[in-house]
C-alpha cells in the first residue's frame, strides 16, 4: 500500500487513542485488517462491538449489516461509523421487509404461522432482524446455526430461515438431521413464494430464496477438480456454499473455524479453502509450512467488503480526528428495539 496512506492512517490512530474502537471483519483487506484492534467473524464481531462501551467510536472494517448490528449493541452515546457506504450485501439485500411481511401473512393465512419460528441470518437488514424479534424468533450467524434451530425447534414445528437459503439448508440436513425433502424454497418474486399450502405445512425449514454471490459460485466441480490437482487434499468449506459442495467436502463451518482448522493442521498437509479470497490469501501467507490453495480457480473476492480500502479508513480516522462523525450508521429506535431482542437472544444461547 501507498506508504503516505499508512503513516496518514497511523496518525489518526494513534490520535484517536481509545476514543475509537476498529472492528475488521476477516474478509477485510490486508491494508485495512492491520488498523483492526479485533478481528473476527460475524458473530464475535457482534459479541466485540458490545464489549468496549468507553469507545465513542466503533469504526467497522466490514458490511452494513454488521455496522447495523454494532448500533443496535452498542451503548447509546456510541457512534458507529462505516468507512464506504457502499459497502452492502447482495445476500441481505435478496430479503427486503415487504416481502417478508408479504410471506408471513400467507403463513397466516394457511393458520400456520403460530408453528412457525423465524430464524434470521445475521446477513440481513436490521429491519429483517426486527421482524424476526417482533415475531418470537432468534438471529444465527455460520458460528452458531445449529444452536440457533435447536431453540427455535423447541418453540415450534417449522422454521422460517431467513435470507440464506444454503446455511438454512446445509444447517438443518446435516446438523440437525432434518430431510432434504421436508425443506422448501420459499421464492419471494413468485406468487405465494411458488408454494401450495400443503408444501408449507409439510415443510420444516422455509428457506428464503437467497443466496452469497461469493459463496455460491463454488461447485461440486471445484472440489472434485482440486482432488484431482492435489493428491490428498482437505477440502474445507464455509456453510454458504451450496448443499452439493458442502456435502462433497471434508470440512464446513464459519471463517473462525477455518481459521482454526488451519491453524491447528499439520506441518506439510494440504488444504483448498471455499471462501472469501482475502481470507484464504492471507492463511496460505501465514502458514507457508501447509499448502493452502484456494477452491475456485477464478479470483473471488467480496466486491462490497472490498470496498473499505485503505483511502475509505484514512478519510474516517481523519475525519473523527478533526471532530466530524462521518457515514454514521444509525437504526431507528423502533426497529432496533426488537432487532435487539433477537440478537440478544442469541448472545443468550449456551456456547
Ligand atoms: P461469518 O463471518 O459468519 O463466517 O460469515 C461470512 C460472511 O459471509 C460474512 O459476510
Ligand atoms: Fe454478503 Fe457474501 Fe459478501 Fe458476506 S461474502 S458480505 S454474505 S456477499
Amino acid at each position: 500500500s501507498d506508504p503516505d496512506l499508512v503513516a496518514r492512517a497511523q496518525r489518526a490512530r494513534a490520535a484517536l487513542g481509545d476514543r475509537a474502537f476498529v472492528l475488521g471483519h476477516h474478509y477485510q483487506r490486508d491494508e485495512v485488517i492491520g488498523f483492526a484492534d479485533v478481528t473476527g467473524d460475524s458473530f464475535k464481531l457482534a459479541q466485540q462491538a458490545a464489549a468496549r462501551p468507553e469507545a465513542e467510536f466503533v469504526v467497522f472494517c466490514g458490511v452494513h449489516f454488521m455496522a447495523e448490528s454494532a448500533d443496535i449493541l452498542t451503548a447509546a452515546h456510541q457512534q458507529v461509523v462505516l468507512p464506504d457506504l457502499a459497502a452492502g450485501c447482495s445476500m441481505a439485500d435478496m430479503a427486503a421487509l415487504r416481502q417478508v411481511e408479504d410471506a408471513w401473512s400467507a403463513l397466516e393465512a394457511a393458520g400456520l404461522a403460530g408453528g412457525t419460528v423465524p430464524v434470521a441470518y445475521m446477513n440481513s437488514s436490521a429491519a429483517i432482524k426486527s421482524f424476526t424479534g417482533r415475531n418470537g424468533g432468534t438471529i444465527c450467524t455460520s458460528s452458531n446455526a445449529d444452536r440457533s434451530l435447536r431453540w427455535a425447534f423447541e418453540r415450534g414445528e417449522r422454521v422460517l430461515f431467513l435470507p440464506d437459503q444454503h446455511l438454512g439448508r446445509n444447517t438443518a440436513v446435516l446438523q440437525l438431521g432434518i430431510g432434504l425433502d421436508e425443506c422448501v424454497v420459499w421464492d419471494p418474486h413468485k406468487p405465494h413464494g411458488g408454494l401450495t399450502v400443503e408444501q408449507l405445512r409439510d415443510a420444516k425449514m422455509v428457506l428464503w430464496r437467497g443466496h452469497c454471490s461469493v459463496h455460491g459460485r463454488f461447485s461440486a466441480d471445484n472440489v472434485r477438480d482440486v482432488r484431482e490437482r492435489v493428491p490428498g487434499v482437505n477440502v474445507l468449506v464455509h456453510p454458504e456454499c451450496r448443499h452439493e459442495v458442502v456435502t462433497a467436502a471434508d470440512s464446513v463451518g464459519s471463517t473462525e473455524h477455518i481459521i482454526r482448522t488451519l491453524e491447528a493442521a499439520p506441518a506439510g498437509s494440504s488444504w483448498a479453502v471455499g471462501t472469501e479470497l482475502n481470507l484464504v490469501s492471507r492463511l496460505a501467507q501465514q502458514h507457508p509450512d501447509k499448502q493452502i490453495v484456494f477452491l475456485d480457480k477464478t479470483v473471488c473476492y467480496c466486491s462490497t467488503m472490498n470496498r473499505i480500502d485503505l483511502p475509505h479508513l484514512v478519510w474516517a480516522l481523519e475525519s473523527l480526528v478533526e471532530g466530524r462523525v462521518p457515514n454514521r450508521i444509525v437504526v431507528d429506535d423502533d426497529t432496533a428495539h426488537w432487532a435487539r431482542v433477537a440478537l440478544e437472544r442469541m448472545l443468550a444461547l449456551p456456547g
